[in-house]
């Protein structure tokens, strides 16, 4: 245990003196912009219309929206997604029919339909666009999604 907290604070020192040197040259995700300065924002990215679909880098993400939802509206009264997802209208559309885990509310009880937690799909669902890390990154998809 001793060892273990002396090897931390070396790596917190040592962590803290790199952070002080690299103090000045930090430029932020806004730019090197005053706090006080306002910044133009970014374009919009243009979402991948019909093009494969992005594959998934861990088992658990929501699956990327392959298509475009532009007017697509989800309320109270009408899900657009569900007119083609949903397991009724799937194989008219040839799309992907909704996880059955959708089905499954808040309190682990499976219902007849999707469970209002997961009615807005957009909540986690995106659409898809050309997008880089916006930080250098050695990410490695799971081996279960990997492809050799
Ligand atoms: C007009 C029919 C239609 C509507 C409406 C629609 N989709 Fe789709 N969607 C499809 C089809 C077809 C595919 C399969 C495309 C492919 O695999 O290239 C698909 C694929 C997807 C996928 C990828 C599934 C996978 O297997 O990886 C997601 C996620 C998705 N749609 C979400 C949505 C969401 C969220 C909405 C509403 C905002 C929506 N879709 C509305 C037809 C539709
Ligand atoms: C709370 C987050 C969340 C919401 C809300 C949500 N999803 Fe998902 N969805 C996921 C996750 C996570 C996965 C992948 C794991 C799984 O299947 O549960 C997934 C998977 C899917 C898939 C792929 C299924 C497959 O067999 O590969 C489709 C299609 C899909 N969702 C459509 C929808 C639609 C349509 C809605 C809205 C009615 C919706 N989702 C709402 C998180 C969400």
């Amino acid at each position: 245990m001793k060892l273990k907290s002396a090897t931390i604070t070396i790596l917190t020192l040592t962590l803290v003196m790199s952070g002080a040197n690299a103090a000045e040259s930090i430029r932020s995700l806004r730019g090197a912009v005053a706090i006080d300065q306002e910044v133009n924002a970014d374009d919009m990215k243009k979402v991948q219309a019909e093009t494969a679909p992005i594959q998934r880098n861990y088992v658990q993400q929501p699956p990327l929206i392959p298509h475009s939802i532009r007017n697509y509206t989800i309320s109270l009264n009408n899900n657009k997604c569900m007119d083609c997802h949903s397991w009724q209208n799937y194989q008219d559309f040839e799309a992907t029919k909704v996880s059955q885990t959708h089905f499954t509310d808040s309190q682990g009880v499976d219902l007849a339909d999707v469970s209002p937690r997961r009615y807005f799909c957009t909540q986690c669902h995106i659409t898809q666009v050309d997008a880089q890390p916006l930080v250098e990154n050695d990410f490695v998809k799971v081996r279960a999604l990997s492809r050799y």
